[in-house]
C-alpha cells in the first residue's frame, strides 16, 4: 500500500493512505478485477459460451470484461448505448481496445438499452447470443459485491475511515461488508441522485456508511477545469494518477473533507484507487475538442 501525504497534510499533520487497487492487473484494474473474478469462475464453470455485458461509450467495465475475455479465452458482447457510436470504434480508445480484444460490440439505441435489465429484452438478446451469461451494467451483482469483499484485508483494521467511490453501488457494498462496524465508510458518488442508497442497502450488511453527494461535479463523466487542475496536480506531486470520472472526484472529496474539518485530524484514513485510468485518453479527447486542460 502506497502512503501519501496531502499537501495539507504537511501543515495540519494529516496523512491519507491509498489502497491501489488500480495496481492489481494491467487491464482489468481495480474494482473491475474484483467484480469481475467470481462471474468469470462461474462462467469457466457452468460452460456458458461467452459473456454479454452493457456500457457506455467510455465504460471501464466494458474495456476489462474485453480484456479479461482474452485473457481467459471467453468470447465477450458488449452492447453499447448509443447508434451513433458504430462510426466512432476507431477514434474511441475504449471501443477500440474493447475490439482488439475481441470483443463484439452491437450498439443499440438509448431506447433499447435502457431495457438493459428488462428479463423479455434479456431473453431476445439470448436469441442472439445462445448460452452466453449476462453481466449487468458495470458489472454490479451478488458475485461482483462477493469479490469486493475481498478489498479489504486484516492489515486494513487499523483505519478509521475508508472512502471508496460510487457508481452503481456495487463496489462499495463489498467494502462495507468486509469492513469493521467501527471503521466508517464514505462513498463518493460520481453522478447525481438519491436511488444509490437503495442500491447499496440491497447488497450492504451492514450501516457503517454514508454518501457524499456534493463531489459529482455535475454528474456522471462531468468535468470541470478545477477537476482538472486537482488531478493534474495530485499527479504531479504524488506521482499518482488518478481517473477523472470517479477517483479523482473522491480524492477531491476527501481534500475538501480535510479542509473544513469534517474529516477529524486524528483519523486514519484510507482511501481505494478502484482504477479506471483507460478512461484518461478518451476524456482527454474530449477536452482537447472543448480547447480545455487536459490530463498529464
Ligand atoms: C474506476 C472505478 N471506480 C469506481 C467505480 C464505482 O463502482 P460501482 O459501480 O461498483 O459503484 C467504477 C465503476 O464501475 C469504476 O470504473
Amino acid at each position: 500500500m502506497l502512503r501519501i501525504k496531502t499537501t495539507e497534510n504537511i501543515r495540519l499533520n494529516f496523512q491519507v493512505s491509498i489502497k491501489p487497487e488500480y495496481l492489481i492487473h494491467p487491464t482489468v484494474s481495480g474494482n473491475k478485477f474484483r467484480k469481475l473474478k467470481y462471474n468469470l469462475e462461474k462462467v469457466q464453470l457452468e460452460n456458458y459460451k461467452g459473456i454479454l455485458t452493457f456500457g457506455g461509450a467510455f465504460s471501464n467495465h466494458i474495456a476489462a470484461t474485453a480484456s479479461a475475455g482474452q485473457e481467459l479465452n471467453i468470447p465477450t458482447v458488449g452492447i453499447i448505448r448509443g447508434e451513433e457510436l458504430v462510426t466512432q470504434i476507431e477514434s474511441n480508445p475504449t471501443l477500440r481496445y474493447a475490439k482488439s480484444c475481441g470483443m463484439h460490440l452491437e450498439f443499440v439505441s438509448r431506447s433499447s438499452y435502457n431495457k438493459k435489465t428488462d428479463p423479455a429484452y434479456l431473453l431476445q438478446l439470448l436469441e442472439t447470443f445462445k448460452d452466453y451469461y449476462i453481466l449487468p451494467e458495470g458489472g454490479t451483482n451478488a458475485l461482483a459485491i462477493k469479490g469486493c469483499e475481498e478489498i479489504l484485508t486484516v492489515k486494513d483494521q487499523s483505519f478509521d475511515i475508508i472512502c471508496c467511490a460510487v457508481g452503481t453501488g456495487g463496489t462499495i457494498a463489498g467494502v462495507i461488508n468486509g469492513s469493521l462496524l467501527t471503521q466508517k465508510i464514505i462513498g463518493f458518488p460520481a453522478l447525481k441522485g438519491e436511488f444509490l442508497k437503495e442500491d447499496i442497502c440491497k447488497f450492504a450488511t451492514q450501516s457503517n456508511w454514508e454518501l457524499w453527494g456534493d463531489y459529482h461535479f455535475g454528474g456522471y463523466a462531468k468535468v470541470d477545469s478545477k477537476l482538472i487542475k486537482f488531478m493534474n496536480d495530485f499527479k504531479l506531486i504524488y506521482n499518482i494518477p488518478l481517473d477523472p470520472v470517479y477517483t479523482a472526484k473522491m480524492m477531491y472529496g476527501i481534500f475538501e473533507g480535510i479542509r473544513s474539518g469534517e474529516i477529524p485530524q486524528t483519523a486514519k484514513v484510507l482511501a481505494i484507487h478502484t482504477g479506471g485510468l483507460q478512461g484518461i485518453e478518451g476524456m482527454n479527447l474530449r477536452l482537447k475538442e472543448k480547447k480545455l486542460e487536459e490530463i498529464i
